[in-house]
């Protein structure tokens, strides 16, 4: 049976405002491995509008040596996950002294040792493993930190007060919430620059890394400084602190944290080198460094009431970074991109038994809703509230809510009543976006009256897990005509749903196509019969490029599920190769078809069980189909881009190595890997590298290539991690579970380190056909692998159990072994409450 009945739910409905403040903090810190004493002193008072009572403080795991209340010692209640004590009426300074064992720490959560480094991650609820607090981000104090070890490097929030040899004092003038906190500690070196802000404040800038890495900083640090006069320039913000610091770490539960004027950074989204890195890793990088360095305006000056306000800070900075990186490397693909990935991720979420709305109304372990619902849906309602209000609308409204909100911990409904202030819009019933569960679907049925599309629009939000009778939402409709000849008619139109059925007209002559939701303006499915005519149509001459795109890959959907001729869309895309009037990463997104997942979710929205082998084996025949049909363009758009020298992470020579490695992978399938091999011997940059090792893998020739990759990378971690990754997801997906099995057995598989396990268990997840192999060993390796983690790291382990979202729209006889290897799961004594929340809730508990 599932240890359901430990957990009590935390709900928004239940929020109370905190007992007590704190003005100041003063921690001091004698780092030990095993017995790091901290002591605390706070400036309380209790809070005014506060519910009163005893003072009770968070904390977990901490040896509690004394605690004392001006300078008394006083009797403390010790409870499982805290203290209480009796306080004061007036203003009091609290004081503790605890011990902490960050050497044993391998949740990754509170403060802990990387290689020899300490390290924190207090974001959501781990400052409370560091010391008594109320670590609730609704309490906002200012910090002094003082750290005494005689490691050279170490760092904390804030400006530098004093730093001598065993000891560095820190301050940080701006109240922030404890989950903002962060100490490291340890033989670290800079990579040093600096930037002069608009409001002339010279900040300096440090990367620090372990020694030897240091030569790998300087895309990040370009990243940085891009994304520091990007936010002056499109947002009005400065920085606001003399540094700013970023630590790479090996051991990191996720991408990042920004935590203030120190943010920590898991290694591999800081460290570059063409030698080591992909042009991928290169915009994760840049996209990465942006979102954290964008919280210190969106999620510290401005923090979170609560953590069901956590799209507040997390919608609003992944929306942010989007636009950066657009900026960066153009809209059209970016958007693409971001699309996939919300279908990929949140749409897949929104349809199972995970589905939570953007501002969760309960939850049991916080961690387990850093999802794609809360960040990237949470980004699509913020560019939804800009189509409706407008360019001017949102910059008024963002100005405003960094003026009344600077320095609060507030609400997503203080955030939308920023926007009805600013703009004199009602958005009561925007606010179910928010609220509601499920990814709305839009039903269109068109009649031609004369020289009219008369269209009939319906919406309906689906029932999800605890959530029934949805509500319609407001839904943009941004749309186009294609004419007859080719011709964008008008640009794009808006048009607003706002009730669950409407009538749409538009003018056009006969014979034009529609061109329906551009830019994917509104998160939902479009139900909306096009003739595969038209969408070929819209293929070749829409204007809008996400539309363009959305074309092809609904041809290629028809092909896969509907048994559709594909012949008239391989030739159309016979064109694409050589159409220089389209960008180079542009054509390569047209080359590619949807994905497995993207298959399996159509499939299963028809209500027909998903078979993940045989979506893949249909995908692979069309692959090879499309491989025979394009040779001749493919050969020639390849043999006539040669490799770029010298290397370049620039995006216009990035996009044009995309579409060069696109067009390899097509050709691998026909030339017995000639071309790939060819590759192998003469790249000089990890792109190209790990794409012809891909491809010899893929023709079933990699053997070779396997070990002398692994010579050759044996030292260096994160490419290490490509190499476990590559062997599963280009492998043959009959052997993903063996490879999976074998790979998790080698000595370098160092499992408690999260980028390593992921290297293995995430590879597999990602390679459908491989995890969901008929006979359930994928199921069984993964709950034998998700058990020995969760002791050790819950967060990491409740993550890995995700990859069994699906597992109720699997055909019967996966769906059996899957739900098997769940209930095996949640059923184990002792599991953690990460774990078990998400394995509870995917059985539907
Ligand atoms: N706030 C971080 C971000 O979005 C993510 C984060 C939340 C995180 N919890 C974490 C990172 C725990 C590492 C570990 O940028
Ligand atoms: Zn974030």
């Amino acid at each position: 049976m599932a240890r359901t009945d430990t957990a009590q739910p935390i709900r928004l409905a239940d929020y109370q405002p905190p007992a007590y403040l704190i003005d100041t903090v003063d921690l001091t810190f004698d780092l030990d491995p095993t017995a790091t004493r901290v002591k605390a002193k706070l400036a309380m008072r209790r809070n005014p509008d506060g519910p009163g009572g005893p003072l009770e403080l968070d904390g977990i795991g901490l040896t509690f040596v004394s605690a004392a209340i001006d300078g008394k010692p006083v009797d403390v209640e010790i409870l499982p996950e805290g203290l209480s004590c009796a306080a004061p009426d007036g203003a009091f300074t609290f004081e503790s002294e605890v011990i902490v064992n960050p050497s044993a720490n391998t949740a990754l959560e509170g403060l802990y040792m990387s290689n020899g480094m300490y390290c924190t991650q207090c974001e959501a609820e781990g400052f409370r493993k560091i010391t008594f607090f109320p670590d609730r981000p609704d309490v906002m104090a200012t910090y002094t930190v003082r750290v005494r070890s005689n490691l050279p490097v170490l760092l904390s929030n804030g400006n530098p007060v004093k730093i001598e040899d065993g000891f560095a004092e820190w301050h940080d003038p701006w109240p922030k919430p404890s989950y903002l906190f962060a100490l490291v500690a340890g033989e670290l070196v800079a990579h040093s620059d600096h930037f002069i802000t608009s409001e002339g404040r010279d900040v300096a800038l440090n990367i620090y890394v372990r020694p030897g890495d240091e030569d790998r900083c300087a895309y990040a640090m370009d990243a940085l400084k891009r994304s520091m006069k990007w936010d002056e320039d499109v947002y009005g913000r400065a920085y606001d602190l003399d540094v700013f610091n970023v630590v790479a770490v090996d051991d990191f539960n996720m991408g990042a944290m920004e935590n203030k004027g120190l943010n920590i950074f898991n290694a591999k989204y800081v460290l570059a080198s063409p030698a080591t890195a992909t042009d991928t890793d290169y915009a994760l990088i840049e996209a990465i460094i942006a979102h954290e360095y964008f919280h210190n305006w969106t999620g510290n000056r401005i923090t979170c009431r609560d953590w069901f306000q956590l799209s507040l800070k997390e919608g609003l900075t992944v929306y942010r970074d989007q636009q950066f990186s657009g900026d960066m490397r153009g809209h059209g693909v970016k958007r693409i991109e971001d699309v996939a990935m919300l279908r990929g991720r949140q749409f897949r979420e929104d349809a199972g038994p995970l589905a939570h709305p953007v501002q969760p109304q309960e939850y049991v372990e916080i961690n387990n809703f850093y999802t794609a619902t809360v960040y990237e849906k949470g980004a699509e309602l913020i560019g939804m509230l800009k189509t409706l209000v407008g360019e001017d609308g949102y910059a008024k409204a963002l100005d405003l809510y960094f003026e009344r909100h600077d320095g609060q911990a507030t609400t997503i409904d203080a955030w939308l009543k920023v926007f009805e202030d600013a703009t004199g819009r009602d958005l009561a019933t925007f606010k179910r976006w928010y609220v509601q569960a499920g990814t709305p679907r839009l039903t269109i049925t068109q009649d031609r009256e004369g020289d009219t599309f008369v269209l009939r629009l319906a919406q309906e939000t689906p029932d999800t897990p605890g959530q029934s009778s949805k509500l319609p939402v407001p839904i943009p409709l941004r749309y186009g005509v294609i004419g007859p000849n080719g011709d964008d008619l008008f640009g794009t139109e808006t048009f607003e749903l706002t009730e669950a059925a409407d009538t749409l007209t538009i003018k056009a002559p006969e014979g034009s196509v529609l061109s329906l939701n551009r830019g994917f303006a509104a998160p939902i499915l479009l139900e909306y019969a096009q003739s595969n005519a038209d969408k070929l149509h819209l293929l070749a001459h829409d204007t809008d490029p996400f539309n363009r795109w959305e074309a092809g890959r609904d041809l290629a959907k028809a092909i896969l599920v509907n048994g559709v001729d594909p012949d008239p869309y391989l030739d159309a895309l016979a064109d694409v190769p050589s159409d220089e009037t389209l960008e180079p990463s542009f054509r390569a997104m047209l080359l590619r078809l949807p994905t497995e997942g993207d298959l399996f979710q159509e499939i299963t929205r028809r209500g027909e069980p998903g078979d993940p082998g045989a979506i893949h084996a249909k995908r692979e025949a069309l692959i090879d189909a499309m491989a025979a049909r394009l040779e001749r363009p493919l050969a020639i758009l390849h043999d006539a881009l040669p490799p770029e020298k010298p290397f370049s992470a620039d995006p216009e020579v990035a996009s044009r190595r995309g579409l060069r490695l696109t067009a390899l992978g097509l050709l691998s399938r026909l030339d017995g890997g000639a071309r790939a091999e060819a590759l192998r011997e003469t790249a000089d940059n990890m792109t190209d590298e790990l794409a012809a090792l891909g491809a010899l893998i893929r023709t079933g020739k990699g053997d070779d290539a396997i070990a002398a990759f692994y010579d050759k990378w044996r030292h260096e971690r994160l490419v290490m991690d490509k190499w476990f990754a590559l062997q599963i997801t280009a492998g043959r997906a009959a052997d993903a579970v063996d490879t999976a099995e074998r790979l998790s057995a080698h000595a370098d598989f160092t499992w408690t380190t999260p980028n390593r396990f992921r290297s293995v268990f995430g590879a597999l997840a990602a390679t459908p056909a491989g995890f969901h192999a008929p006979d359930g060993r994928g199921y069984d390796l993964f709950a034998d692998w998700i058990l020995k983690l969760d002791p050790k790291n819950p967060q990491t382990a409740a993550g890995t159990i995700k990859s069994f979202e699906t597992w109720a729209l699997l055909e019967p006889g996966r769906k059996a072994l899957a739900r098997a290897a769940l209930e095996r799961i949640a059923g184990t004594a002792r599991l953690s409450k990460d774990a078990s929340e998400i394995a509870t809730r995917l059985l539907g508990g």
